[in-house]
């Protein structure tokens, strides 16, 4: 054969393996899905993408007479925005996307390959699970591929789409990675389906009642970002890459900005209410304070009392963490410690400074919150914040009060500047308890406790509550006006350009988890 005729094979292979596919594709877009090429062809930058493996087929005995090449999966390398990323997106109209053997083996070669290169890598989910012709070395190839999430957590950005079904022991791989992107409508994810559920409990639910889309971003934290589309699933993947370095050995990238770095917070002084309990919207606080007043928001859906994202600070990539005064009135609880906790740990992996907005009255009382262990979530926050060693700064906007004003990144925690506005209220609690249990004995023998009461609260208020005890200790920095929140952060963090901070040998803490 000539090399002329070598080269009109090779093609006329490739088209056949297409050809091949073309009726399962249309069910795929029948399915309101994108087929696994077009997904990595979308999510790449144009004319990107590098496929590897497409000979690959599998070795199943009793399958020989169905062996498409490439198998369920498309493996590869590509850029966004011009930087390299690794992807392998998973073909549902190749025996359901299951994984065995050879598929396993080309997603662990990505995964093997990103590792070294340093650079992140993505995952399309589309999949029925372990392929249940293969047995055990189905498991084996989802365990393989376990291990390495964790080799490479904290090492390169790792990011799940999911786009299709993630069932079984199978989810356990996007559980690992660093963010989870599902699609409204196409995506679930559940450990045991609604049919076992039915058969085990009589619970009649549906797929996207528990695991969809929306059951992830509001209801069980497991998913980062909801889409109601998939491009609108790959533009998030992308907006989010621009916040992030490569790997944990490099900086977030820098973009010149447009924003200058002295401006005045325009509002905040009006944005805050006369009374300490009336709520204010502390992403409006954080729109005036950060580059063209954008907030790339994680987790925008869940625990919604806690405010975590991206933003730049005069170009430089920046984790945002503020109490949220308009939910549960900004109290700490389980799913707000958690969310915040794996928030910190993912940017001080990643050497992205922490910016914390600190308006806080507590940890919420409850039994629920008791019995569901408040104590040992809200320790991961507590934990995460003392273990960061990127550059923290915070701004304690009204109140920081009790423990939860040493969780909120305070300096003993050694955040590195730490600013108070004129407003915030820092104090071992809140007026009303601090009353109740100062002037208990008062309280019961007045003759009007409610006219007392107030007095009280008021004469603690004048006493302790402000931001000039904490500052004549140093432990707030300054205390500056609003309008100056912007200038003196992006001074604060120039300043931390140099940060250097060691930590103690150790093969590693013990986070309570
Ligand atoms: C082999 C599979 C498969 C699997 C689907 N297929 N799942 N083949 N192993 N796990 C095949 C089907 O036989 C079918 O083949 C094709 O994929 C499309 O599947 P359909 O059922 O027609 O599609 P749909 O109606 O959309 O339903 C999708 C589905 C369903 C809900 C995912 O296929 C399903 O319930 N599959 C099994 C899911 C499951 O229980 N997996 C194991 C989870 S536990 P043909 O030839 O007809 O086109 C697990 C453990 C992981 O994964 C362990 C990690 C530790």
């Amino acid at each position: 054969m000539s090399a002329d005729e070598k080269l009109r094979e090779l093609e006329e292979r490739r088209r056949a393996a297409e050809a091949a596919k073309e009726a399962e594709y249309r069910k795929q877009h029948e399915k309101g899905k994108l087929t696994a090429r077009e997904r990595v062809l979308m999510l790449l930058d144009e004319g990107s993408f590098t496929e590897l493996d497409s000979w690959v087929v599998h070795r199943t005995p009793g399958l020989e007479g169905r062996r498409p090449l490439g198998d369920a999966v498309i493996t590869g390398f590509g850029m966004i925005d011009g930087r390299q990323v690794f992807v392998f997106s998973q073909d549902f109209t190749v025996f359901g996307g299951s994984l065995g053997e050879v598929v396993a083996e080309k997603i662990t070669k990505v995964l093997d390959l990103a590792m070294k290169m340093g650079a992140p890598v993505i995952g399309i989910n589309d999949s029925g699970g372990a392929r249940i012709q293969e047995g055990v070395v189905a498991l084996g190839g989802y365990a393989e591929i376990f291990w390495r999430n964790v080799q490479a957590s904290g090492v390169i950005p790792q990011l799940s789409v999911i786009a299709g079904p993630c069932a079984g022991g199978a989810v356990y791989s996007p559980a690992m990675t660093d963010f989870v992107f599902m699609v409204e409508d196409i995506s679930y994810m559940f450990i045991t389906g609604p049919e076992v559920i039915k058969a085990v409990t009589s619970e009649e639910v549906s797929f996207e009642q528990l695991g969809g889309a929306a059951t992830h971003n509001t209801r069980s934290g497991v998913a980062h970002f909801a889409a109601p589309d998939e491009p609108t699933a790959f533009e998030q993947v992308r907006a989010l890459l621009s916040f992030i370095p490569q790997n944990n050995l490099e900086d977030p990238p820098y973009f010149p900005p447009d924003d200058p770095p002295d401006r005045d917070c325009e509002g905040l002084e009006a944005l805050m209410p006369d009374s300490p309990s009336k709520p204010y919207d502390m992403k409006a606080v954080i729109s005036a304070v950060v580059d063209d007043g954008e907030l790339f928001e994680v987790q925008a859906g869940w625990a919604e009392n806690i405010v975590v994202g991206f933003a730049r600070l005069s170009g430089r990539p920046i984790g945002v963490v503020g109490n949220q005064p308009r939910v549960l009135a900004g109290t700490l609880d389980i799913d707000a410690s958690t969310k915040a906790a794996r928030f910190v740990r993912f940017c001080d992996a990643f050497n992205v400074p922490l910016l914390t907005f600190v308006d806080v009255p507590g940890f919420l009382p409850g039994t629920d919150q008791e019995y569901g262990g408040i104590i040992r979530h809200g320790a991961k926050l507590l934990y995460a914040y003392a273990e960061a060693t990127v550059p923290k700064l915070t701004v304690i906007t009204r109140k920081a009060y009790g423990g939860a004003y040493d969780v909120m990144c305070s300096k003993h925690i050694r955040a590195d500047f730490n600013f108070a506005w004129p407003t915030a209220e820092i104090a071992v609690m809140g007026p009303e308890g601090a009353v109740r249990v100062l002037h208990r004995r008062r309280l019961a023998e007045a003759e009007d406790p409610e006219a007392l009461t107030q007095q009280l609260i008021e004469e603690y208020r004048a006493e302790f509550a402000d931001p000039y005890h904490a500052a004549s200790r140093g432990y707030v920095d300054d205390v500056i006006p609003p309008r100056d929140t912007r200038r003196v952060l992006v001074r604060a963090l120039e300043a931390c350009q140099g940060k250097r901070e060691p930590t103690p040998a150790r093969k590693h803490g013990n986070i309570p988890l």
